[in-house]
C-alpha cells in the first residue's frame, strides 16, 4: 500500500477505525473522514504512529453532494489524488416496518445507499482524470441477504448496497476501476449499539463459534483493495464466521 492514498469513510470509531489502521499499518495515506471530526481527527493522529505515510482528517457527511465533492477536492490537494475509497460509513437503528417514519427510512438509505454513490461519483471522476485505476470497497452487511425483523431499511439500503457494487464494476472496469463489497456479520464493536441479550442469542448461529471483530473485517477490506485482488470485481465477500451457510439445526435433534 505504499505510495497508496486511502478515503474511508465513517472512520472515526468502529469498523471504519479498524479499516483506516489496517490501511495505515500497510503504508498507505488516510483520509479520516467522519461526521464527527474530533473523533476522527483523534484516529487521524494516531495513524502516524503505525506507519501511515500520512493522515488527514475531515468533517463528512456522505449524504451531502456538494459537501462530499468539497471534501474530495481539498483530500487532493492535502494527500493527492486517492487511489482507493472504503464506503464504510453507515447507520444502523431499529424501526419495525409497521410504522416506520419517512425520516427513518431516509436517513438510512440516504446515509447506507446514496452516501456509497456520492463518494463513488467524486472518487472515480478523479481516477478517470487520472489516467484510471483504483480501487472501491463498499461496506455491505449479511443483512443483504438475510432479513433483521426490525431493520427493514437497512436490509433495503445494503441489498441495494450489494447491487449498487456490481452496476458500479460494470461501468467502471473499462476504466479498471475495481468495486467490491464485504458483508460482515454481527461484529463487535465499541458502544452499546448491539444488547448482550442479542450477542448471547446471535452466537449459536455462527458455525465459527465466535463473533466478529473490527480485524476481521479491515483484513478482507485491505485484501479486496490491494493489488492482490487484481482481476476481482463486483464480488461480494462475506464475513461472517459462517453465519450466512445455513441453519445450525439437525432434524433429528430434539430442541
Ligand atoms: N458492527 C456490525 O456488526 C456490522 C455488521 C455488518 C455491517 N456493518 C456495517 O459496517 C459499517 C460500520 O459499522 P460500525 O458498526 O462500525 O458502526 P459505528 O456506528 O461504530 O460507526 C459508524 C461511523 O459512521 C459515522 N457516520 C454515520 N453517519 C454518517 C454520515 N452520514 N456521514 C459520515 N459518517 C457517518 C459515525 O459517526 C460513526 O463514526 C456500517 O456500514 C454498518 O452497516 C456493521
Amino acid at each position: 500500500m505504499h505510495n497508496k492514498i486511502a478515503v474511508v469513510t465513517g472512520a472515526a470509531r468502529g469498523l471504519g477505525r479498524a479499516i483506516a489502521e489496517a490501511f495505515a499499518r500497510e503504508g498507505a495515506a488516510v483520509a479520516v473522514t467522519d461526521l464527527n471530526r474530533e473523533a476522527a481527527a483523534a484516529v487521524a493522529e494516531s495513524l502516524t504512529g503505525m506507519g501511515a505515510a500520512g493522515a488527514r482528517a475531515w468533517s463528512l457527511d456522505v449524504r451531502d453532494a456538494a459537501g462530499v465533492e468539497a471534501v474530495f477536492t481539498e483530500i487532493d490537494t492535502a494527500l493527492g489524488t486517492p487511489d482507493l475509497l472504503v464506503n464504510n460509513a453507515g447507520v444502523y437503528p431499529d424501526n419495525p416496518l409497521i410504522d416506520m417514519a419517512e425520516a427513518a427510512w431516509d436517513a438510512v438509505i440516504d446515509t447506507n445507499l446514496k452516501g456509497p454513490l456520492l463518494c463513488g461519483q467524486s472518487f472515480v471522476r478523479r481516477r478517470i482524470a487520472a489516467g484510471g485505476g483504483g480501487s472501491i470497497v463498499n461496506v455491505a452487511s449479511t443483512a443483504a441477504f438475510s432479513a433483521r425483523a426490525g431493520a427493514g431499511h437497512y436490509c433495503a439500503s445494503k441489498a441495494g448496497l450489494v447491487m449498487l457494487t456490481k452496476c458500479m464494476a460494470m461501468e467502471f472496469g473499462p476504466h479498471r476501476i475495481r468495486v467490491n463489497a464485504v458483508a460482515p456479520g454481527l461484529i463487535e464493536v465499541e458502544g452499546e449499539r448491539v444488547s448482550a441479550d442479542y450477542k448471547r442469542n446471535f452466537l449459536p448461529m455462527i458455525p465459527y463459534g465466535r463473533i466478529g471483530q473490527p480485524e476481521d473485517v479491515a483484513r478482507a477490506v485491505t485484501f479486496l483493495a490491494s493489488d492482490q485482488a487484481e482481476f476481482i470485481t463486483g464480488a461480494v465477500l462475506t464475513v461472517d464466521g459462517g453465519f450466512l451457510t445455513g441453519r445450525p439445526l439437525m432434524r433429528s435433534a430434539s430442541v
